[in-house]
């Protein structure tokens, strides 16, 4: 049996055998014969339905230093901003209004959003929207921060773990953060009862096919509601300006990968897939990725929030981005629904 038809059948490959299937990536007939199998899975669980989440990124302050990202503290070329708990429902508002029942609230580790005013717009945003979930993509923090987020109402949580392997994880971060802390903060948020989101880069610097299967072992452990994944996009003030993109090839053979591991898992065509191939988000959903995240941020912050350089939709409003990704959904046969889409289990 090929590791492909072993993957089909168990849902679950040791870590010698998801190199060997990496190591196919190439494949055109293996990677036909995982991208079906895919969507046949998508299918069953799912139908054609593509959920939307409304990410409203509230501040680009970070205290970390990843050394990837374009956004980091030391990057003294970006201008900071924070959104208020009056303009963060605001987006709300309007994202409700456009059929938005998820909102992620994403933003960087920022120390003026202590847990008592974290806390304050996770109970606001639950009042006004009671129908809706909220995700929380807030990095690192202590159990107890998480477990009074959680009781404030938060349902959700994204925390990519970015590579599971240790020595990568060094390559990629300074040494005030680590692979450890990181899994600790994931298997605390399950104990808590959110619904979790992990992930990685695909071809960040370092990346190679032990480190990739490392990954997909990981979350075989973990077990996500949610694996975010992404092409790596080179940010030009970081220390990665000069390294080459992510491919977006690998990016879809790894959604049909995660797919077939995790059958009923959220997961999502992300923008920086749609970022490095401007039909990256259908070819994700025809992969078998069934999640759409547009922008919900004030127009006026969107290029501020740029991990990567180039990253598409910073020039339009929430309204024209709903309209644009629903005719791109429809134009491969799925269709956006107005439902919160919470995990099957
Ligand atoms: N290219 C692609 N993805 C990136 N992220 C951060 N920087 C980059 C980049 N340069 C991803 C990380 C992070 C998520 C919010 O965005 O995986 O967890
Ligand atoms: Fe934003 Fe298409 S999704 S312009």
């Amino acid at each position: 049996m090929t590791p492909a038809e072993k993957l089909i059948e168990k849902h679950r490959l040791t870590k010698e055998e998801y190199i060997a299937l990496i190591g196919m990536a190439e494949d055109k007939d293996t990677r036909d014969l995982l991208r079906t199998e895919a969507v046949r899975l998508r299918q069953k669980y799912y139908g054609n339905k593509v959920f939307t989440r409304g990410l409203i990124e509230f501040t680009n302050y970070c205290k970390n230093n990843c050394y990837y990202c374009g956004i980091r503290r030391d990057n003294r070329n970006v201008s900071r901003y924070r959104l208020t708990k009056e303009e963060i429902l605001t987006c709300c508002r309007e994202g409700y209004r456009l059929g938005f029942r998820t909102f992620v609230l994403q933003g960087g580790e920022d120390p003026y959003f202590t847990d008592e005013r974290t806390v304050e717009i996770i109970r606001a945003v639950k009042e006004a929207h009671s129908d809706c979930a909220l995700t929380l993509s807030i990095g690192e923090k202590s159990y107890e921060s998480y477990r009074r987020y959680r009781e404030a109402g938060a349902d959700r949580y994204l925390l990519r773990h970015e590579t599971a392997n240790e020595a990568h994880y060094g390559m990629l971060h300074p040494t005030s953060m680590s692979l450890a802390a990181r899994k600790k903060c994931l298997y605390d948020l399950k104990a808590l009862g959110y619904q979790v989101g992990a992930g990685f880069m695909v071809g960040s610097p370092g990346q190679t096919a032990e480190t990739l299967a490392d990954d997909l072992v990981f979350l075989g452990e973990l077990q996500p509601q949610m694996v975010g994944i992404g092409p790596f996009l080179p940010h030009h003030e970081t220390r990665f300006a000069d390294k080459e993109a992510g491919s977006v090839e690998l990016t879809l053979f790894l959604l049909s990968v995660i797919r077939i591991l995790l059958p009923t898992v959220l997961l999502p065509a992300t923008t920086a897939l749609g970022t490095a191939d401007p039909k990256g988000r259908e070819r994700g959903i025809l992969a078998g990725a069934n999640v759409v995240m547009p922008n919900l941020s004030p127009l006026r912050n969107r290029k501020q929030y740029e991990l990567y350089d180039n990253k598409i939709c910073t020039g339009d409003e929430a309204a024209e981005c709903c309209m644009c990704l629903a005719g791109r959904m429809k134009s491969v046969g799925y269709r956006l629904v107005e439902e919160r889409g919470d995990a099957l289990f």
